[in-house]
């Protein structure tokens, strides 16, 4: 978590590190600062506690001219407070050095202790000030202290200083660096968190994520664990940890940056939910057997060979990702292929069951998720092969995976997770398809049909959107409502889940998914008078059953919103439906999830909560 930027070149410096800030929102954003350096070694630091918003304001009224290089930082806290003494950028004693950082620098209390021993005066309690202080004793080391020194004298010290700094750093950590004595150079370095930097003409660029300068320039080249960064506005340089230059490719971004705009809506995730049909449509696209081609195997280097020599599926993600994972266990079980799912970080002993014969299915919007991402190491450690779903090319878990899916989803700003999901559940569909003709589970014409049904889903959606004001009624009629009873079955269970998880993200109240089965098991004691409960319940196997849940939850009061399709509704009796186009009952999960997240998205919208920042959560989790 944490967004970082950096900039070097003749342009508004102060400006666009501000505006690159805004853009990576989504990954934290209770505090906030840049640093500048100007041409004549002077450092303006200015850091407000809140929104971007209010920097922007700072900065606006106390403007620094000259600035030529610079570095920002939005904060999602891990150790301290959200202040203003614990935001980023933080500097050294002297006041010369800053640094900004995203991770968790694991041996920090150490580093203090012997720095404070040495009379290092600390002024926040961010783990991320001892690199300030760090990097002013190995400056002092290098025996740079006359003021005169040239500007090609203080180079070589400042990325020697900065190596040596990094070297003595344990755990995670995405660090940009500026010394206002070479206001020619920014350093960087990465290790277990992201950072990519951008090829401008006579500047450039660094960033936790392309999104924040992709306004300038769609050239990026995306650093590894163990690589370090110096960035001049003519040149990159790209070094491993040891000091050895390192030749790096660069690639071109196809997202534009006003796919990140809102584009008239009050909230990305509003624009979002709406961009959903496009989202599975541009997932799917090409890629469906057999209908068309298969490009599938080709872009992942999957074979129908690979396919059906696969054991088991273990699906790991986190968040809305674990949701996506659920439904692709049932859909893959549902094939006869034995499928397993775990949250990423609940995954610790069971990665040791992994073999060679088990793929392992990771998925990541982000593709940066720290849980997710150790878990995939530990998987591949135990000889597991790794299959990645992700909407992030480049990202840390498309290098590390041994095949790659691409959702198409484009960039995902708001927090809560929607578009990115119904990507997700688009490539598990396909993947789906491709195993079970693989193996034989569907014939070739039951696999056609399979493709048919699932070509149709946009459609769908964009029709299940049309419903958009009933849920908004349904919404604002319970939305003073401190708890939420999200039920279902099967295939739809997880969207259960998810529709829980949508709400308490946004709204801040209690919510809960279960097993429709499962409440009269402990659950149903929580019902009293009026309680709202959002009820899943499409055509299907489990139909029958889930009519008797709802009766039974509705005998203790509960007020039912009942989720159906025009055949379900006769089976179903509760006091409000939210009807949805048909489709096969294995599909229905990409066309439920969506009323239960506009039913979340109005709740949060009539409690007048910040739906696209919602408190305490950022988008992009890259601490475990
Ligand atoms: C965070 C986000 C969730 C997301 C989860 C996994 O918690 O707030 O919306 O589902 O991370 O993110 P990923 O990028 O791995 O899909």
């Amino acid at each position: 978590m944490c967004g970082i930027t950096g900039y070097i070149g003749d342009n508004k410096t102060t400006d666009i590190l501000v505006d690159g800030l805004k853009r990576l929102e989504y990954r934290g954003y209770d505090s906030c600062g840049i640093a500048v350096v100007d041409g004549k070694n002077s450092l303006y630091l200015k850091r407000v506690s809140g929104r971007v918003d209010a920097l922007d304001k700072l900065v606006t009224a106390e403007p620094v001219k000259g600035a030529q290089a610079g570095v920002g930082h939005t904060r999602w806290a891990t150790h301290g407070a959200p202040s203003e003494d614990n935001a980023h950028p933080h500097t050294d004693c002297t006041g010369q050095v800053v640094v900004v950082h995203n991770g968790i620098i694991e041996n920090y209390l150490d580093l203090k202790e012997k720095l404070q021993a040495g009379g290092h005066k600390f002024k926040s309690e961010t783990d991320t000030e001892v690199i300030a202080h760090l990097m002013e004793e190995k400056l002092k080391s290098l025996h740079v202290q006359e003021k005169s020194a040239r500007a090609e004298m203080i180079e070589p010290v400042f990325f020697e200083a900065f190596r040596r700094t990094v070297a003595d750093l344990k755990g995670s950590f995405a660090l940009s660096m500026v010394w206002s004595r070479c206001p020619a150079m920014l350093l960087a370095a990465r290790m277990h968190s992201p950072l990519v930097v951008g090829l401008g003409k006579g500047e450039n660029f660094i960033a936790s994520d392309v999104s924040a300068f992709l306004k300038y320039t769609k050239r990026v080249v995306f650093l590894n664990d163990g690589e370090m960064a110096a960035v001049k506005k003519d040149g990159i340089d790209f070094y491993t940890f040891a000091g050895k230059k390192t030749a790096k490719e660069s690639v071109t971004i196809q997202w534009d940056s006003t796919m990140a705009e809102k584009g008239g809506y009050k909230h990305f995730m509003l624009k979002e939910i709406h961009e959903q049909a496009e989202a599975v449509e541009n997932t799917l696209r090409g890629r469906l057997l057999p209908l068309g081609g298969n490009l599938l195997e080709t872009e992942m280097g999957l074979t129908a060979a690979t396919m059906k020599g696969v054991s088991a599926l273990q699906f790991i993600a986190c968040g809305t990702a674990y949701h996506a994972c659920l439904v692709g266990r049932v859909l893959f079980e549902n094939f006869g292929i034995p499928a397993h799912a775990d949250v990423a970080s609940e995954f610790t002993d069971r990665a040791k069951l992994m073999n060679k014969g088990t793929l392992v299915v990771a998925i990541s919007q982000s593709g940066e998720t720290a849980d997710t991402l150790f878990a995939v190491r530990e998987a591949k450690a135990a000889g597991a092969k790794v299959l990645a779903i992700t909407n992030t090319v480049g990202s840390t878990l498309t290098r590390e995976a041994d095949h790659v899916l691409y959702t198409h989803c484009g960039p995902e700003i708001g927090v809560a997770s929607t578009k990115a999901f119904l990507g997700q559940l688009a490539a598990i569909y396909l993947l789906a398809g491709h195993f079970a003709a693989a193996r034989g589970a569907l014939s070739s014409a039951e696999a056609r049909r399979y493709a048919e049904e699932l070509l149709k889903i946009p459609r769908l959606i964009e029709e299940t959107l049309e419903k958009e004001t009933e849920i908004a009624k349904a919404a604002e009629a319970f939305a003073a409502s401190e708890h939420f009873l999200f039920i279902s079955r099967h295939i739809n269970y997880p969207i259960a889940l998810e529709g829980a998880l949508k709400i308490k993200e946004i709204s801040y109240v209690h919510a809960e998914g279960y097993a429709a089965g499962e409440m009269k098991h402990g659950p149903i004691a929580i019902i009293y008078k009026g309680m709202p409960l959002l009820a899943v319940a499409p055509t299907g196997r489990t139909l029958e059953l889930m009519a008797g849940n709802i009766e039974e939850a509705k005998a203790r009061g509960a007020d039912v919103v009942a989720i159906v399709d025009a055949a379900s509704k006769k089976t179903i009796k509760a006091s409000r439906y939210i009807i949805l186009p048909e489709t096969g009952e294995l599909f229905t999960p990409m066309l439920t999830v969506i009323p239960l997240q506009l039913f979340a998205y109005y709740v949060a919208l009539a409690k007048k909560c910040d739906i696209d920042k919602p408190r305490n959560l950022a988008k992009s989790v890259t601490v475990r």
